[in-house]
């Protein structure tokens, strides 16, 4: 919407802001160009509403201290979400995590000379009277659209959940691994120095509890500052193993996909989820140490972006965990046959980052943006309304993942000077078998980026014997 001179974009309700102070806005434009900002909302006041019931209203939103920042900072690209924020002589500034370097809040300018993007808030009333918060767009694009817009938190209950939810037990107590004492999620020797590191620790931590934890604490020092250097320009950045190292248990218990069964019940539902959950996170870590080093150009915001979905992976395996744990105490996880289809994808692709982008995000992840609504509805026939909730968070979350996919992947293809859709078709027949099916969820696709033309019609022509040999790797045969 154009008001004078300037675009701005409908971003929320105001009175919906009021949940958290910092939110992380991802903005697409008709021509393709993506861009990440943070909202930061600084303070509010505590009001009494004048009706005549005199009931405590929820706490008002300052208008005047609601502001919009870049999401990488213009130095080194560190992520700016858990930057500080101090006053200054001048007025307000959000001061980086990695070398403190401060930007206004207002104008972006440093002292150091550098200068972040900024954006103007303006906050208007709806046709209902209701007031809205709008956020001015970039100029290198037309016709922005919001298509993520969510709270900057480390909590795994992230939107805030419903009462029934907080309940649940979300560090993974369920699983049936056993942590060793040893395995402190920092190792006490060796502690990991850059985010590559920390990748590829992960990636050979067979406990998917200590998997978690470790994907909290890395992802955490990250943001904060204290974890400063990605490190995948390092030529001694380390290489991730072939396969994610499990444990000997769940190693038994992976088979054939087409000898898991139907998943008749509820628990073998959730048991079956939270194994693609567990293989996410390390889908996450493993496009970061992988492609990494092998893409120097990379830049820092698409390792913020990664990190970020790693720990949506790890908060979705913890959810889930625990509803089976609830729901289904005799079967907890690992207890269950599991498959390992995603990692045979990932071995495909394992040469080719846009490879990877196109067959995981595009392919596999919005096809669960197709059979989740589904799923959903099948717990919800059955009553079992926490899982509901679960199911939602989790599908909320992967139309950003999947619109991570597409904004890497348009990237990529803009690096190369080749044109995206044309690009992963091409992918899709090289490295996917049989046709890529549907029925589709076009509206949530085409909220991630994925229009039509991408994907309708489309078989890929990979050869069977492929996935044969990949998938006994991976069962240790
Ligand atoms: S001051 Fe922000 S990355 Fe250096």
């Amino acid at each position: 919407m154009r008001s004078g001179s300037t675009e701005y974009v409908l971003v929320s309700p105001l009175d919906q802001l009021s949940s958290h102070s910092r939110f992380f806005l991802n903005l697409r434009s008709a021509e393709g160009e993506y861009n990440a900002l943070i909202l930061f909302r600084l303070s509010a006041n505590s009001v009494r509403d004048n009706a005549a019931d005199e009931d405590v209203q929820p706490e008002r939103i300052d208008k005047q201290q609601i502001y919009a920042m870049e999401a990488t900072c213009p130095h080194l690209g560190a992520d700016m979400s858990h930057a500080d924020i101090e006053e200054c002589d001048t007025g307000l500034v959000a001061v980086c995590p990695w070398h403190r370097y401060d930007f206004d809040l207002r104008t972006g300018a440093s002292e150091t000379g550098l200068k972040a993007c900024t954006y103007a808030v303006d906050v208007r009333h709806d046709e209902s009277g209701h007031e809205t918060v709008w956020v001015e767009t970039p100029e290198n694009g037309t016709n922005w659209r919001l298509v993520e817009l969510r709270p900057v938190s480390e909590e795994f209950a992230d939107p805030p959940p419903p009462p029934d939810l907080t309940r649940l037990n979300v560090t993974g107590e369920s699983c049936q691994s056993q942590v060793a004492e040893e395995d402190s999620v920092a190792p006490k020797e060796g502690t990991p120095t850059t985010l590559m590191q920390w990748a590829v620790l992960i990636l050979n931590t067979p406990s998917p509890k200590l998997k978690v934890e470790r994907t909290r604490h890395a992802v955490h020092l990250f943001r904060t500052g204290q974890l400063k250097s990605i490190g995948h320009r390092s030529t001694s950045a380390p290489r991730p193993p072939d396969i994610p190292v499990r444990e000997e248990a769940f190693i038994r218990n992976t088979v054939d996909p087409g000898k898991v069964g139907k998943r008749k019940n509820q628990a073998a539902m959730l048991h079956a989820l939270a194994n693609i959950e567990q293989w996410a996170i390390d889908l996450a870590w493993d496009i970061m140490a992988r492609y990494g080093p092998e893409h120097p150009d990379l830049p820092p915001a698409f390792f913020s972006d990664f990190a970020r979905m790693a720990l949506d992976e790890s908060k979705h395996f913890s959810l889930l965990a625990s509803r089976l744990a609830a729901l289904s105490p005799t079967t907890p996880y690992g207890s269950l046959p599991v498959h390992a289809s995603l990692w045979e994808s990932a071995r495909v692709t394992s040469n080719s980052l846009r490879a990877r982008l196109a067959i995981i995000h595009l392919v596999h992840e919005a096809r669960g943006l197709d059979v989740n609504p589904g799923t959903i509805e099948k717990f919800r026939r059955a009553g079992d309304s926490d899982s509901v909730d679960v199911l939602n968070i989790v599908h909320q979350d992967e139309v950003t993942h999947v619109t991570t996919g597409h904004r890497w992947f348009t990237w990529i293809c803009a690096q190369q000077g080749v044109d995206p859709v044309k690009t992963f078709r091409e992918e899709v027949k090289r490295c996917w078998r049989g046709d890529v099916k549907g029925p589709f969820n076009f509206a949530d696709r085409e909220k991630a980026g994925m229009t039509r033309n991408f994907y309708e019609d489309l078989k890929g022509e990979m050869p069977s014997d492929w996935n044969k040999q990949s998938q006994e790797k991976i069962m240790g045969a």
